[in-house]
């Protein structure tokens, strides 16, 4: 048996976010970031919508941009305190993801971070609070997903709590807040969707409800995207909804190895001068795992369905696959991502020496190459990769090499 999970309700549109003031109930919660959403004035709207609807509002600010397990405890006493019968995250994936644990921790104060980490093993939740989600970043998707990515800085490692307990009940896609997204935000949040609808379609927990909503996000993005990146205000609503199919299709497809790649070497160089941003991670690994998973007779063919759903042409399925791969690469050219780590400068932007060198990278490679296969990710990936596979792909991924095994 199989379990597709949507929030209830999903209000789209411009001005969606009025939708609040049609919510029931006694008392709110606001979680939001850094301030983005203070700053352009939507978060004064969220809280006068709520107060028309007749609830007492609270504000919890200042979620950091890859959420810590410290702020989630911090977000969940706040929340033991006021008793919110609604919480509403507002932002990006990082205030929504951080609500989504507190909001856990609020219902069962008891539980610890490493017992809300076990895959779908959340209890009951909506016993104290109802979830609304408003996403301002075209990308993550997660005000309709199932998980929640926190970071535990003392071990330096991101962990996805996953579990349909943690759906939202309400969405809002709202384009009007996506609007404000600096231009480097809108490429690496946009590859990610590309990222999740890809993955999603060649998981091997895809299915007849999944398959829909992947291929048309990627249609749309493939459309989209770039005229967003380059200031297009009607492809940047576009994109809004886009990212938010691919998340409903990978909630409940999965994803594959180029998250998993992602996740384990997002944190890994930090001592050499930056993150390697989520989105930026899978626009680069992106057409090499299509590479190395179409060595797999399905994952070929379901590969050579996108490219066809693109209208890339090619006759078999090789070329079909080839022209796939080239085409994303296009896309990382037009939206100035570079190829490769050893080109990943600073900024994120394609530079000739990248900020990670190249006997810091072979080091570690080791390491990273074994958690990236026990992550969460590798699973639902059509190609199980062994530990010199996964090596061979990461220095694919450092160098930009062809992949030819
Ligand atoms: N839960 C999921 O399903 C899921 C999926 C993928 C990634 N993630 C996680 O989500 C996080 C990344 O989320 P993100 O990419 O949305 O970025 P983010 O929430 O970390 O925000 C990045 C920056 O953009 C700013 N910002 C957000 N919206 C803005 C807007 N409209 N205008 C101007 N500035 C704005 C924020 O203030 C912040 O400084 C990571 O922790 C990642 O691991 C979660
Ligand atoms: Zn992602």
């Amino acid at each position: 048996m199989a379990r597709f999970t949507l929030p209830r309700d999903l209000y789209h549109g411009k001005g969606a976010l009025e939708a609040l003031k049609s919510f029931q109930g006694r008392k709110a919660m606001i979680c939001v970031g850094g301030g983005s959403m203070k700053r352009f004035g939507f978060l004064d709207r969220a809280r006068q919508y709520l107060e028309e609807a007749g609830m007492e509002v609270e504000l919890f600010e200042g979620i950091e941009p890859d959420p810590s397990v410290e702020t989630v405890m911090r977000g969940a006493e706040a929340m033991t305190k006021f008793e919110p019968d609604w919480i509403v995250a507002m932002g990006g994936g990082s205030p929504i993801d951080a609500a989504k644990a507190m909001w856990i921790k609020y219902e069962y104060p008891e539980i610890t971070f490493e017992e809300m980490c076990k895959v779908f093993g959340i209890p009951s939740l909506r016993r104290k609070a109802h979830f609304c989600a408003i996403s301002s970043t075209s990308g993550t998707a997660t005000e309709v997903t199932a998980f929640s990515i926190i970071t535990d800085y003392q071990k330096g490692i991101k962990y996805p709590i996953a579990d349909f307990e943690i759906t939202p009940d309400v969405a809002i896609v709202d384009p009007d807040l996506a609007e404000t997204m600096p231009q480097k935000l809108v490429a690496h949040t946009g590859m990610d969707a590309m990222t999740h609808a890809v993955e999603a379609y060649v998981s091997t927990a895809n299915c007849d409800f999944t398959d829909p909503l992947a291929l048309h996000a990627i249609g749309m993005i493939q459309q989209d995207l770039v005229k967003s990146y380059n200031g297009d205000m009607e492809k940047r609503a576009s994109m809004h909804n886009a990212q938010c199919l691919a998340g409903m299709a990978f909630s409940n497809a999965l994803l594959g190895i180029v998250h998993s790649m992602a996740h384990k070497t997002g944190a890994a160089f930090a001592d050499h001068g930056a993150h390697i941003i989520h989105g930026a991670a899978n626009a680069m690994y992106l057409p090499k795992v299509i590479a190395f998973n179409a060595k797999e007779e399905t994952a070929k063919k379901r590969y050579g369905e996108i490219a066809d759903f693109m209208k890339l042409g090619g006759d078999t399925p090789e070329e079909k696959v080839d022209l796939l791969i080239a085409y994303l690469r296009k896309m990382n050219d037009d939206l100035n991502i570079p190829h490769c780590i050893g080109h990943y400068g600073p900024d994120s932007y394609p530079a000739e020496q990248g900020f990670v060198p190249e006997a810091v990278f072979l080091e570690r490679l080791p390491e990273i190459a074994a958690n990236a296969i026990l992550d969460a990710c590798t699973g639902s990936n059509p190609r199980q990769p062994s530990q010199e596979e996964m090596e061979k792909l990461l220095k694919c991924c450092y160098y930009d090499t062809e992949v030819d095994f």
